[in-house]
């Protein structure tokens, strides 16, 4: 799939910068997509899909960045892409703490300098009951524990997005109880597919999605991918999540994709690809039953939901 010029020219302020994603791989990854689309990839020795089912395809640029939830910048669907100016993601940090061996503060760069940015083409599932799929680059979350090096104490891992009430206008209202806050379990945290992405379609990620660097877990709900991490915290009990936190009967902690466990205020049956007007039959796992579902093999997924 080619990105359009129309598309890409209103993103050249971004794409000028400095970059994050170095221009080779960037038009690597874009003239690549093509190739990829129906292959599957090796990675660790996990097989993964690139690409699950033959309907799918990749959702295009404007619509993965002009229909988001990122309620920093506001609750509206438009409102991320429309007040995210004034949001600067350069130059940037993230801090690693708690039960680790290598606590620091470590700059984006020197994170990237250390990792090898991949493509990976995954669904985005939000608990709405809608849907994309987004061609992200980005690096396996285990190769950042890898450098914070964790205690065998540390069972979870909690990630916060920047505060900044001066450049994010929704954190200005008490929407929500700021900052975000997501978490994992650890072997969820170490599992192939969990990335931080950096970019997508070969750009640098845009302000509404998180940049310059948000968590991608394709088979639980869109809400625990959070966007614009500033904070890694390991921790030994399991850490709040926001939205848990807020409406603990309607989002649980683990919030995987799950066809058979309806939120009480819609079903989580079908969705509404985004582009499509046919819905969709929803997948167990988001479609990544046979990569993930031995992690829940010992649990009753409808009281961990
Ligand atoms: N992260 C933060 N910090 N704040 C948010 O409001 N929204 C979540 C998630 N990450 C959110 C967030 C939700 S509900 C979804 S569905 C995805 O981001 C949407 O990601 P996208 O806009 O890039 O598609």
């Amino acid at each position: 799939m080619k990105i359009l010029s129309s598309e890409i020219t209103p993103y050249s302020i971004y794409i000028n910068r400095r970059k994050f994603i170095k221009g080779s791989v960037a038009t690597a990854v874009s003239l690549g997509i093509s190739n990829k689309l129906e292959g599957s990839h090796k990675d660790n020795g996990l097989k993964y899909k690139q690409f699950l089912d033959d309907g799918d395809k990749l959702n295009t640029f404007e619509e993965i960045t002009t229909y988001n939830n990122f309620y920093e910048f506001g609750m509206g669907k438009t409102d991320p892409s429309k007040h995210s100016d004034n949001f600067n993601p350069h130059p940037w940090s993230i801090k690693l703490e708690g039960l680790i061996n290598n606590p620091q503060t470590i700059d984006l760069e020197k994170i990237l300098s250390l990792v090898t940015i991949e493509d990976r083409i995954y669904r985005l599932r939000c608990v709405e009951a809608w849907s994309m799929v987004i061609p992200w680059q980005g690096f396996p979350l285990s190769k950042l524990i890898d450098i914070a090096d964790p205690l065998s104490s540390a069972k979870f891992i909690q990630f916060e997005t920047v505060f900044r009430p001066e450049e994010m206008p929704g954190q200005r209202r008490r929407i929500l109880p700021w900052p975000y806050v997501e978490g994992l379990r650890m072997d969820e945290a170490l599992h192939p597919l969990t990335i931080l992405s950096t970019g997508l379609y070969g750009h640098e990620l845009l302000n509404q999605n998180g940049a310059p660097i948000r968590l991608v877990v394709p088979w639980k709900y869109g809400f625990k991918s959070i966007k614009s991490i500033s904070v890694i915290r390991f921790v030994e009990k399991q850490p709040g999540a926001t939205w848990s936190i807020t409406a603990p009967s309607e989002y649980g902690f683990y919030s995987n994709v799950n066809n058979l466990v309806n939120h009480p205020r819609w079903s989580q049956n079908t969705e509404r690809r985004i582009g499509e007007f046919k819905r969709r039959k929803t997948l167990m796992f988001n479609g990544y039953e046979e990569e993930v579902a031995h992690l829940y093999k010992d649990m009753d997924l409808r009281k961990f939901y």
